[in-house]
This record gives C-alpha cells, sequence and structure tokens, in this order.
C-alpha cells in the first residue's frame, strides 16, 4: 500500500456498491428510513457509507483490517508508531492522552490555559495538575506557549509527575521550542503529550513549525479536521512507544469512544491523510503564499496590524505558523469582538475566533485570491469606518496568581458544593472554573483556595469590561464553593 491508497474509504465505497441487503443498523438504511427533505439536501452518497461495524466495514475499537490499514498508513505519514483514529474529536484525544499516563493523585505538568478536554480528563483519572504560566503578548493580548526554563523548573520540583503537556502551535500559530521541552522531559524519563488541535499541517512544510512527532514527542492530539480537510470531529491520535505503551492508548480511547462509531468520518481522516501525504507540501506552499500576501496588504492598512515572523524571538515564540492571520484592531479603538460583528453585519464574513484587541483569520488550501481580496477590501472598509472613533481605552490585560490546590479537581467536583456571595468566599474552595478571555488562563479552578488578591482581579477585569467566563452566576454576584462541614455544638 501506498500513500496514495485509501483503504478505507475505498472499501466502504466498495462495499456499498455491492448493495448489500441490510437487516443492521442504523435504521436509515441508506436513507431511504430517514426524511426525504434531509437525505435530499445531504444527499444518497454520504448516506450509502454510513454505516456500522459489521464484520467486512473492520472495527474502530479493534481495527484489523479497513481501519487498521487505513491507521497504519496515517502513521507512517505523521512518523508515528502508531496513529488511532478518533470520531471524538480532538477533545477525546487529548482525554486519551492524560488518561493514559495517569492515574489518580498522579502529577501532570500543564500549562495554566489548557483547552478544557485537559482539565475533564484531570477530574475523571483524579490527577493532579502542576501548572506553569504561558507567557502573556502584553502587546496582542494573547498567551503562547510555555518555555523549556519553565519546564525544567516544573521537572525540577516535581520529577515524579507522569507526563507535560504542551499546547502547540497555539491558536494563534506560535509554536515553543518543543525539541528542547522534549530532550528535557525525556531526561526525566517524562512522557511529553502535544495538544497539536492547531497544527495537523505543520508535519507536511518544512517551512512550518515542527511537528510532535518530528519533535519527538511521545503523543500528539491532532485535529485533522480544523486545518487538514477532514470532516469536523474526526481528530488522530500520534504515539511513539517508549515511554508510552500504545496498548494501553487503544484500551483508553477505546472506554472514551462510543460504539457506533461514524465511517463517513472516518473515512474522511483516510482521505485526508492521503491527500496530506500526496499533495499536502504544494497545497501548503501555496497556502503561505496566499497568506503572505494578504498579510502584506494589512500591513498597509492604516491602524491596522498583523503581525507575522517578526513574532518569532522570545523562549515562548520559537516559530510561527503564517497561514494563522492575526489582525489586532487596537488602534482603531474597537475590540476584537466589535470588529467579528461588524465584518459579519457587512460583508458576511465569519472569522475564526475574537477577542478583546484582535481577530484571527484561518488561511487554508481552501481559500483562493477571491476569499483573500474579500478580507482585504473589508478590512480597509473597517480602518476607514472606525479610525475616528477614538472612545475606546484598550484595557491591560494582566495575569492571575496561581491558587493554592486545596483539593484535587475531582475532589472539587464530586463534593457537596454551595453558592455564595462572590465577596464572602475568601479562604473557601471553589467549585467552578472561572476566567478572564482574553488570556484565557483560568483564575480559579475546582479546587483552589479563593484568595482576595484574585477577588480583586476579577473585580478589575469586570470593570476594564473584559469577559470572565465560566461560572454558573453569570453577572459574578455569587461563587460556587465547597461546603464546609462543621462541629455540631
Ligand atoms: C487548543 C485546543 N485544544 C483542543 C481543542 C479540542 O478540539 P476538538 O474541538 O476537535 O475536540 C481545541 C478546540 O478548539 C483547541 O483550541
Amino acid at each position: 500500500m501506498t500513500q496514495h491508497d485509501t483503504p478505507l474509504f475505498t472499501g466502504l465505497k466498495k462495499h456499498s456498491a455491492a448493495k448489500p441487503v441490510q437487516f443492521h443498523i442504523p435504521g436509515h438504511k441508506k436513507g431511504t428510513g430517514m426524511d426525504p427533505e434531509f437525505r435530499e439536501f445531504i444527499g444518497e452518497n454520504i448516506l450509502s457509507i454510513d454505516l456500522i461495524n459489521i464484520a467486512p466495514l473492520d472495527d474502530l475499537h479493534q481495527p484489523r483490517s479497513l481501519i487498521k490499514d487505513a491507521q497504519d498508513l496515517a502513521a507512517k505519514a505523521f512518523g508515528a508508531d502508531y496513529t488511532f483514529f478518533s470520531v471524538q474529536g480532538t477533545s477525546g484525544a487529548i482525554m486519551t492522552m492524560v488518561m493514559s499516563v495517569c492515574g489518580p493523585g498522579d502529577k501532570i505538568i500543564v500549562p495554566r490555559n489548557v483547552h478544557k478536554s485537559v482539565m475533564s480528563a484531570i477530574v475523571f483519572c483524579g490527577a493532579i495538575p502542576i501548572f506553569i504560566h504561558p507567557e502573556v503578548d502584553k502587546e496582542l493580548g494573547i498567551s503562547h506557549g510555555i518555555t523549556p526554563d519553565s519546564v525544567s523548573s516544573a521537572l525540577q520540583l516535581h520529577p515524579d509527575a507522569k507526563g507535560v503537556l504542551v499546547i502547540n502551535p497555539t491558536y494563534f500559530g506560535v509554536a515553543a521550542d518543543l525539541k528542547s521541552i522534549v530532550k528535557i522531559s525525556h531526561s526525566y524519563d517524562v512522557p511529553v503529550l502535544v495538544d497539536e488541535a492547531h497544527g495537523v499541517h505543520i508535519h507536511f512544510h518544512d517551512r512550518l513549525p515542527v511537528s510532535a512527532m518530528q519533535a519527538g514527542a511521545d503523543m500528539a492530539a491532532t485535529s485533522v479536521h480544523k486545518l487538514g480537510g477532514s470532516m469536523t470531529q474526526s481528530s488522530i491520535l500520534n504515539v511513539r512507544e517508549g515511554l508510552v505503551s500504545a496498548k494501553r492508548v487503544q484500551t483508553i480511547l477505546s472506554m472514551l469512544t462510543t460504539t457506533s462509531t461514524s465511517y463517513p468520518l472516518l473515512a474522511s481522516l483516510d482521505v485526508a491523510r492521503k491527500r496530506l501525504a500526496t499533495e499536502g507540501k504544494q497545497l501548503i506552499e501555496k497556502t503561505i503564499t496566499l497568506a503572505e500576501k494578504i498579510r502584506t496588504e494589512l500591513k498597509e492598512v492604516e491602524l491596522i496590524s498583523c503581525v507575522g515572523a517578526e513574532i518569532v524571538g522570545t523562549k515562548a515564540t520559537f516559530d510561527f505558523d503564517p497561514t494563522k492571520i492575526i489582525i489586532s484592531v487596537k488602534e482603531l479603538g474597537i475590540t476584537g469582538y466589535h470588529a467579528e460583528k461588524w465584518l459579519r453585519e457587512t460583508y458576511n464574513i465569519e472569522v475564526e475566533l475574537s477577542d478583546l484587541y484582535n481577530i484571527l483569520c484561518i488561511i487554508t488550501p481552501g481559500d483562493t485570491i477571491k476569499e483573500a481580496n474579500i478580507l482585504i477590501e473589508a478590512i480597509q472598509s473597517l480602518s476607514k469606518t472606525f479610525r475616528h472613533d477614538d472612545s475606546f481605552v484598550s484595557p491591560h490585560v494582566m495575569l492571575p496568581d496561581i491558587p493554592l490546590l486545596a483539593l484535587s479537581p475531582r475532589e472539587a467536583f464530586y463534593s457537596e458544593t454551595e453558592l455564595l456571595p462572590i465577596d464572602q468566599t475568601v479562604g473557601r474552595i471553589c467549585a467552578e472554573f472561572i476566567m478572564v478571555y482574553p488570556p484565557g488562563i483560568p483564575i480559579f479552578i475546582p479546587g483552589e483556595i479563593i484568595t482576595k488578591d484574585n477577588l480583586t482581579y476579577i473585580h478589575e477585569n469586570i470593570e476594564a469590561g473584559l469577559p470572565v467566563q465560566g461560572p454558573e452566576d453569570e453577572s459574578l454576584q455569587y461563587l460556587r464553593v465547597i461546603k464546609e462541614h462543621r462541629a455540631i455544638q
């Protein structure tokens, strides 16, 4: 088999072309048993391969034929020992990584701004997070990655940690010095788990940051659906054996995965891998050229900045993915949120995300010069529309202290809780997640002791107009804390 083959997709097509009489689920039976309007809208082809794990179609939980072949080809393409397909998004792959190395009471070193799936896995398995502060970019008001020095310090203090988790690259395309982080962690025999949600393509072009597998990491949860051309929800988990066991990874992934895995999603992973492996370099080359053209033009727009390779140079900004277009609108006197809304209403443009200072647009092989020109024109027009609005004073992005962890997040999650007026919660143990976005770093996670300083930080952020997210009471009058059981008098 070569990278031009698509064993799973081809096998599914062959199976459906043979028109077997189906007495198995899914009950829509190639769409004939479903709502006709929906069937006509989504089309017969996809419905004909929306099948289930009958013997000829293999089983994601114990792959032996079509799925195994497709996963093996993916492993070759990504330079992994094993690749596992995930139909539970990168979130499922991330939870698998964490739960493959950690059990109750085990330590895991993680950046404070991890995706919520990491914290979910920590709650599920009862691990203890050891947090590292990511570097915050004061200009852009966003957080970057963690540095080799901070990983080294964390491992000196916690050499018994069961894993180091790294987000690489970040949502905004900034990469850490992953090779050095891997080298340091491996000198302690600690595996490196990479959240590669925003980096499936980087493995396929040498002008992009090194991928997790190229850097020698032990596992990487990689969103093929985000930037690699597969369907939403489909991801992969790449594994290098040695410090982690592929068998354990398969067991955990299976525990977290539906038994009714979607074959259209799995097949889309098979074809996305083929395209990345066989045409990825040329496609990404074109994408980088298009993104650079957009960036060059946007840099000329008055009061707009669009950072490029010049962002590289600190210990946390080791490399940069130029296909991420970070458009900073703060000099215009508006927020990124405002710009996002304006672009939607005025130009029918939907951006990837916005925050206080920026909007983020992603450029992929799905874009052409036509979309590029629409974006450039829209940003020029945004600049003209808002340049005289100087009413907005951009608030300062600050960093909260990391409070002491009194209970594991799992213990906190399963404890009895009560809702208290926020100013009466100092010294109590928090039962909720609270964060400010940007920079997306939690102020409290479940299990941490509430400090006066961090409550002040919350009030300052609210006053500055920054969105404080997470608590059950969105108005932040009340906070959920762990109930105290006092002695009966
Ligand atoms: C950094 C990061 N990690 C993980 C994920 C989870 O990926 P998925 O949506 O595929 O579950 C996301 C989603 O946006 C993310 O931004």
